[in-house]
């Protein structure tokens, strides 16, 4: 298939778009380095250097022979989108390219309206070129588990029916986002779902849960091609966090009561649900929405995970509760289903102490460049 990344650079583009030229399909990737310029604007560097764009494509290209395109614009700009269209034809799209930090879009004006104008704009940007360039082309966007909220009923995936007054029909299942980043996505969704009704688009939206890792089949080629891993609070996921904070001789910093609950993955699976998502196409005039996790874990138990693994290694590692400084539910009901994916034949590379003990390592390896600065700021309090 001809596949076009939408945001290749990032945490997960860049290891998305490896797998799939593994696999042998034509791949191109377009991103801005958004993600790289807001993190040197907020001082939170990943962990280690990353390669730009051109040189990991060329690093790739020395590994496996494979080429993948590489368009660096900002598709909020409609000649960038409308040019990378015309000239890739893609078959499928797969849509990465927003802001994706909930701390970040709460950190003041400018970055709410930032994350509100880019994700929007570039999903309405999406839709356009589809429709114009590509109108047969599966349009798979990553949203995220978020736009749910924490429900007091079961999470359906994606849909509910309703009975009211004796009549039945079935809603998008009822969405309650914690921060400005995740209300984008709900808007994403409401776009998404819009345009399918009005041009029979074929689209499927992933309610992602937060990811971790970092080393997939293809990243372990060869360093330079790992993905970012941000530790900080504004771009770092939980796991990560942990574990950097852990091998930094910080406590993990659990919010409040440690409770909240949510659906994990490994970045293994990320690949495989999105590789599964793109050979099993929605149909024509189908929103097709699947929740992408694998497993659920409060912070409490994640943190508990962190400390087992730190111990096999020697490192002792100290859990600390402090002042949440977001609001959210600490403890609450939480039951999302998750079956789509493994109808489709996902594999899950469930979280292990091996698994932990193995980016414990990595971050390890790079200790000294670990600022304590990034690991607690305050900034992202809301
Ligand atoms: N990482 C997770 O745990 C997670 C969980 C749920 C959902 N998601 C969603 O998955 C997607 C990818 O997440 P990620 O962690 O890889 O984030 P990321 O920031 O690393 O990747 C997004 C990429 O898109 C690019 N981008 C953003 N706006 C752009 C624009 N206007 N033009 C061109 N490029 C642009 C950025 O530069 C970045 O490289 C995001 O939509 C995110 O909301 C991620």
């Amino acid at each position: 298939m001809r596949v076009l990344i939408l945001g290749g650079d990032g945490y997960l583009g860049w290891p998305t778009a490896m797998h799939l030229s593994n696999k042998g399909h034509e791949v191109a990737v377009v991103d801005n380095y958004l993600r790289r310029d807001m993190c040197r604007e907020q001082n939170v560097e990943p962990l280690y250097e990353t390669p730009n764009l051109h040189e990991r494509v060329e690093i790739w290209k020395s590994h496996t022979g494979r080429s993948i395109g590489v368009t660096i614009g900002d598709l909020r700009d409609w000649q960038v989108v409308s040019e990378v269209f015309s000239r890739y034809k893609p078959e499928c799209i797969v849509h990465y390219a927003e802001q994706p930090s909930a701390p970040y879009s709460m950190l003041d004006r400018r970055a709410s309206t930032l994350t509100l104008m880019n994700n929007l704009e570039v999903t309405a940007n999406v839709i356009f070129a589809v429709k114009e360039f590509s109108p047969e082309a599966h349009l798979v966007k990553l949203g995220t588990m978020g736009e749910y909220g924490t429900p007091n009923i079961d999470i359906e995936e994606g849909w509910l029916d309703i009975e009211h007054n004796g009549r039945k029909q079935k809603f998008l299942y009822p969405r309650a986002a914690g921060s400005l980043y995740h209300t984008t996505k709900v808007l994403d969704t409401d776009l998404l779902w819009f345009y399918v009704r009005t041009w029979g688009l074929k689209v499927t939206d992933l309610m992602q849960g937060p990811v971790y890792g970092i080393y997939t089949n293809e990243s372990r080629m060869d360093p330079r091609l790992l993905p970012f891993f941000n530790y900080d609070e504004l771009f770092g996921t939980v796991v990560n966090r942990f574990v950097a904070q852990a091998v930094a001789g910080h406590p993990l910093t659990v919010y409040g009561k440690g409770g909240q609950t949510r659906g994990y993955l490994n970045i293994l699976d990320t690949l495989q649900c999105v590789r599964l998502a793109l050979e099993n196409p929605a149909e024509n005039g189908e929103l097709r929405i699947m929740n992408q996790f694998t497993e659920t874990f409060s912070v409490n138990q994640l943190a508990d995970f962190v400390a087992k693994a730190g111990t096999r290694l020697d490192i002792s590692v100290e859990v600390k509760s402090i002042e949440n400084p977001r609001k959210e539910s600490e403890d609450h009901y939480y039951n999302p289903k998750h079956t789509a994916f493994q109808n489709l034949g996902l594999q899950v590379t469930p979280l292990s102490e091996d698994v932990l003990c193995e980016m414990m390592e990595m971050v390890m390896r790079h200790r000294d460049a670990i600022s304590d600065g990034s690991i607690f700021s305050g900034k992202a309090t809301w």
